[in-house]
């Protein structure tokens, strides 16, 4: 059951899709106009676990710590950290009472969660104008189910997005991109895109290319797709003050761009140097930038990256001037301890400050609100640009887009990468944490930069967060500008590499099945071991396994030097070891604990009872891989069913019936358990 509350007067964020409370009323709706509360509490037992706020710090339970809904471009993801990129304003409270909270606002909303009080959650709102949903169910599970129906169906990928993505910030020609295609080509490593940073572009402006560098783009674009390689741009939300440059042109001419208070638009400093921001909460512009994309999907370009969508800003006219004021002021003069921090802190408080969020406008299709109220709204509105813009170009069409910043809603209209995270060990457990988080909040296509994006990665460092990253919609490696090349190819022998994304595309069809599933009927594809086994009362402190899909059980390997790891079993479990695509080992492990060895290029997997696992011939790139044959492995006493999901993988029509097929354990005429399937079944391997 849902029932809305509404305070003040809350500004539309598009997040919930279900008009539950139609005019002439319905008995679980609140409105309180005239009351408008800073602050909501809920106390909370000491058993309670609060799970939820998507893409946030720390771990998979919530308690402890406080958390600050804003959108946030900072690169050092270290645990004191309050805010990353996205807004998620979902929690889960599952303890005495089970229910969950929304809390709909756009603006600055921080959630201490038994961190000034271990026994209070507080909910601060900075503006006491949200609405509030509360949900309660039967389970966890089925309060996540009842949120992700009120806010709508998730985004939907290619199915080549499914495939292995390399990515780097530097790749400036085409050359460079050719050598990083044949590289792969040639090491027999699996690869379906390579992606385009800001390099490609001509002086940083979006929506152009560089002529020098990327000549003839279209006819490169063709080649990339005849090795079976999609090349993914990105798009920067700052557009480059430039005479002449028509995005800019067009922008000033229309009133497309944020304004000051007395109306100029609003500069600032990004990749560019003085750039505006274009106003996405604005209907008129998101359909003027959103057909700007229509340039390079005529250049044959079938997926986008939008970064810097915060917005992120280096630092503001306004801003700068002050400091270099500072800095001339400080000359010749002998500074002390208080005055060299004041004047250092005006350079490093220059970007992204607080003061500058609150110095410009949006024009919200006729009402003027600053920017400060509903910041976290500016990255969810510039992918809506995107993504409606591509439906106008080809309704039938999926194209791959994703955000850096989001807020719950955009999920409806792309997926997103969570941001600068660096190659640490801490950084691997931090994308397994975040992953049911994300898809509580309906992100499901996701992943995290593997091999960490900033910092040096090493090779065991990036092939454990590989066979992690194999089981992630997204998975993509992603390095900074300056650090040691990170394709896989560059780590010496490439065997084991080949080896773990190999073991990717085997289980695509059934990634594939799970995530449609998933965003078909609003299911999580990755969960906390807890919702899955909500007797169990030690499954709520695991934090370093999930359960995944259908009846499987991640447990990655994530930190330096281990052999392998300990796993704690709710039941028991098959457990699969992938030596390679093909070569398996398997055992039969009672519920309790366990140390699992796991190689560096291996990969382990657990399987629930009556369950089953069907795995195609990896190939090198999506399009290769034949869906019509699989091998199946089957951990079964009685009859049983997986619903394997496929289709074409690039039109919409996602919901056909012929879309779903059976691969079944049944019991023959003697009683004995049978495969059953219109899928040719090459081999099972049935245990029981
Ligand atoms: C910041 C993004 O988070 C990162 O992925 C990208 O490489 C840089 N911007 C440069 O575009």
């Amino acid at each position: 059951m849902i029932k809305k509350y509404i305070y003040g007067s809350p500004i539309e964020t598009g997040a919930v899709v279900i008009d539950m409370f139609p005019e002439n009323g319905k008995p679980d709706m609140f409105y309180e106009e005239d009351y408008k509360p800073n602050c909501l509490e809920f106390g909370m037992t000491d058993a309670d676990v609060i799970y939820g706020l998507g893409e946030a710090n720390r771990g998979i339970n919530k308690r402890g710590y406080i958390y600050t809904s804003f959108c946030n471009d900072d690169p050092v993801h270290t645990e004191e950290k309050l805010s990353l990129y996205g807004a998620h304003n979902f929690i889960l409270v599952d303890g005495f009472e089970r229910f969950g909270v929304f809390v709909d606002t756009p603006s600055k909303i921080t959630f201490d969660i038994g961190f000034t009080d271990s026994n209070i959650l507080s909910i601060e709102c900075e503006t006491g104008d949200f609405a509030l949903y509360i949900i309660t169910g039967e389970s966890l599970y089925d309060i996540v189910r009842q949120f992700r129906g009120l806010i709508g169906r998730s985004y939907i990928a290619p199915k080549w997005a499914f495939g292995f993505q390399q990515s780097r910030w530097g790749y400036r020609t085409a050359d460079d991109v050719r050598k990083v295609v044949k590289k792969y080509r040639e090491s027999g490593i699996p690869l379906d895109a390579v992606y385009l940073d800001i390099d490609y572009m001509e002086r940083y402006k979006d929506f152009t290319v560089d002529k020098k560098s990327f000549p003839n783009f279209k006819e490169f674009v063709a080649e990339m797709r005849e090795e079976g390689i999609h090349l993914v741009p990105i798009i920067d939300a700052a557009v480059k003050i430039e005479d002449g440059y028509d995005v800019y042109v067009e922008g000033v001419r229309d009133n497309h761009f944020c304004k000051t208070a007395d109306g100029r638009d609003f500069t600032a400093g990004v990749w560019p140097g003085k750039t505006h921001f274009p106003d996405f909460l604005n209907s008129k512009t998101r359909k003027w930038f959103g057909d700007k994309y229509k340039t390079l999907v005529d250049d044959g370009i079938e997926g986008f990256w939008n970064d810097m969508n915060e917005p992120a800003i280096f630092y503001s006219e306004k801003g700068l001037a002050s400091a270099l004021e500072a800095a001339n002021e400080a000359e010749g003069k002998d500074l002390d301890i208080n005055s060299f921090f004041a004047l250092k802190d005006k350079f490093t408080g220059l970007s992204n400050s607080d003061k500058d969020y609150a110095s410009f406008y949006h024009n919200m299709d006729g009402k003027v609100l600053c920017h400060e109220l509903v910041h976290n709204l500016y990255g969810y509105n510039m992918t809506r640009a995107a993504a409606e813009a591509f439906e106008r170009f080809d309704p039938d069409k999926r194209m791959l887009i994703f955000s850096r910043a989001s807020y719950i809603g955009m999920h409806r209209y792309g997926g997103i990468w969570t941001g600068d995270n660096q190659s640490w060990w801490a950084h691997i457990l931090m994308n397994i944490k975040q992953m049911p988080s994300l898809n509580m909040c309906g992100f499901l296509y996701t992943g995290a930069d593997l091999g960490g994006f900033g910092g040096n990665c090493t090779r065991d460092l990036l092939l454990r967060w590989l066979a992690f990253g194999i089981f992630t919609p997204l998975m993509r490696n992603h390095s900074a500008l300056g650090t040691r090349a990170q394709e896989c190819y560059n780590f010496g022998n490439t065997e084991d590499f080949k080896n773990i994304i190999s073991i990717r595309y085997s289980l695509i069809p059934y990634i594939y099945s799970e995530y449609m599933k998933a965003a078909l009927s609003d299911k999580m594809m990755f969960r906390p071991l807890s919702f899955d086994y909500p007797e169990d009362s030690f499954a709520s402190s695991v934090e370093d396994q999930l359960m995944f899909g259908d009846g499987l059980m991640l447990t990655p390997v994530y930190t330096q030097n281990a052999r392998g790891r300990y796993v704690y079993l709710p039941e028991d479990m098959l457990y699969i070891k992938f030596k390679s695509p093909t070569q398996r080992k398997y055992a039969l492990l009672p519920k309790g604990y366990h140390f699992i060895d796991v190689a560096l290029n291996e990969v382990p997997l657990f399987m629930r009872k009556n369950k089953l696992l069907p795995l195609c011939k990896p190939t090198d790139r999506t399009d290769n891989i034949d869906t019509s044959r699989f091998e199946v492995i089957a951990y079964a006493d009685r009859p049983c069913e997986y619903v394997l999901y496929d289709d074409d993988g690039y039109t919409t029509d996602y919901d056909k019936p012929e879309h779903f097929d059976s691969i079944a354990i049944k019991e023959d005429v003697n009683g004995k358990l049978v495969i059953f399937s219109n899928k040719q079944i090459v081999k099972v391997s049935l245990f029981n």
